[in-house]
């Protein structure tokens, strides 16, 4: 996967313009709010995803635009392929000229993994960030997981106004077969979650074990009511089943459902203690790298192609050995990196280097 050239117009701060990047390391760096973060996003929404930084698609278009256009010449499977991005209040997108029913369809044409200082929350805040991980690093490898997590949507979304209804004194009829649809839809995606997790469990603890120095063991596990990675699918959706029913007046009570993936998380252990909790910083930013990373090996195994990284301001806060680790790690990818000051990045890669100021891109060598 390698990125050929971006044009832009109208895209947040980004001044109309064409970025052709090095297909090794590219240094992008700029003092505060000049535009960087901005950049890597741009590359970003060419996966399909939604913004690594949680933005609506309407507040990226420049302030002063009603529209923002981007355009991404990239080669995968052997050939260039050319995608485009169009943003009014929605994102639509074409691929080789060819509209797209929905930006959706983009992923898995596009491969990336990013990683940003607001991917600390990925260890820090709720299980919201890390079902979102497990989901997005997964629809890059299978998109037609993006299916299954909108059948699931739609089935809870279908289940909580039946709920509201029950409590606000209307029949409970059909309840049943909520339960049922529910069960099974959540059953899919536990499929999908604990399959992910299986095989990322491996790549990640050898990464961090890199970045460590083989001195800490980095663990993660699915955590559900509904079992484990080891639990059997059937059963899964038997002890899912049997959930929604038992917890019935508390969710009709509620107006919402308890019980289902919507719920679940991922648990992060460094010597089977929730990272979480108990990590040093340190400890919680090696641990998202090695996620991050291990998703982008993983994709590699699957696709024989190397996602681009896409790494916004990751190396200024970890120490020398932790920075050469990961430049090491990622020696032959396509890289995107952003920082303040760029010498100290430059003197160990190499790479070229572009400078960025007030939305303004420039090559400097
Ligand atoms: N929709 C937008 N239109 C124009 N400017 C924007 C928009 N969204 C953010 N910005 C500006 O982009 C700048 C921040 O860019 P960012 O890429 O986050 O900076 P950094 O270089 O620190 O990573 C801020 O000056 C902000 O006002
Ligand atoms: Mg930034």
């Amino acid at each position: 996967m390698l990125v050929n050239r971006m044009e832009f117009d109208g895209f947040r701060n980004l001044k109309t313009g064409v970025f052709c990047p090095a297909f090794d390391i590219n240094i992008i760096y700029g003092k505060n709010a000049q535009g960087k973060t901005n950049l890597l996003e741009a590359l970003w929404l060419f996966t399909g995803s939604r913004s690594f930084r949680g933005a609506k698609d309407s507040e990226t278009v420049a302030f002063d635009r009603n529209r923002a256009e981007l355009k991404l010449c990239f080669n995968s499977g052997g050939r260039e392929q050319k995608a485009e991005i169009f943003i009014e209040k929605r994102r639509i997108a074409k691929i080789g000229g060819i509209p797209l029913s929905s930006s959706v369809k983009l992923s898995g044409r596009f491969r990336a993994v990013v990683f940003s200082p607001a991917h600390l929350s990925l260890i820090k805040d709720g299980p919201e960030e890390r079902r979102k991980f497990l989901d997005s690093a997964y629809c890059q490898l299978r998109p037609a997981y993006h299916k299954i997590l909108a059948d699931y949507q739609r089935a809870l979304v279908q289940r909580n106004s039946l709920l509201k209804s029950i409590r606000d004194g209307g029949s409970s009829a059909g309840i049943d077969i909520w339960d049922e649809k529910l069960a099974f839809a959540s059953t899919q995606v536990f499929a999908a979650r604990t399959a992910y997790i299986r095989r990322l469990n491996p790549a990640v603890q050898k990464i961090y074990a890199g970045i460590s120095r083989g001195s800490e063991t980095l663990n993660i596990k699915y955590d559900s009511c509904a079992g484990d990675e080891t639990t059997a699918l059937k059963t899964a959706y038997q002890n899912l089943l049997l959930q929604l029913k038992q917890k019935i007046d508390t969710d009709i009570a509620a107006g919402f459902t308890t019980v289902g993936a919507h719920r679940d998380d991922l648990s992060v252990e460094i010597k089977s203690k929730p990272v979480r909790i108990y990590g040093s910083q340190g400890q919680q930013r090696s641990a998202v790298l090695s996620l991050k990373l291990a998703e982008a090996s993983i994709l590699k195994e699957e696709t024989g192609e190397q996602p681009v990284a896409l790494l916004d301001d990751v190396l200024s806060e970890l120490d020398t050995s932790r920075q050469d680790y990961i430049l090491n790690h990622i020696n032959g990818w396509q890289v995107f990196l952003t920082c303040c000051d760029p010498s100290p990045v430059y003197r160990l890669t190499g790479g070229r280097v572009f400078k960025i100021e007030q939305g303004q891109i420039t090559q400097e060598h």
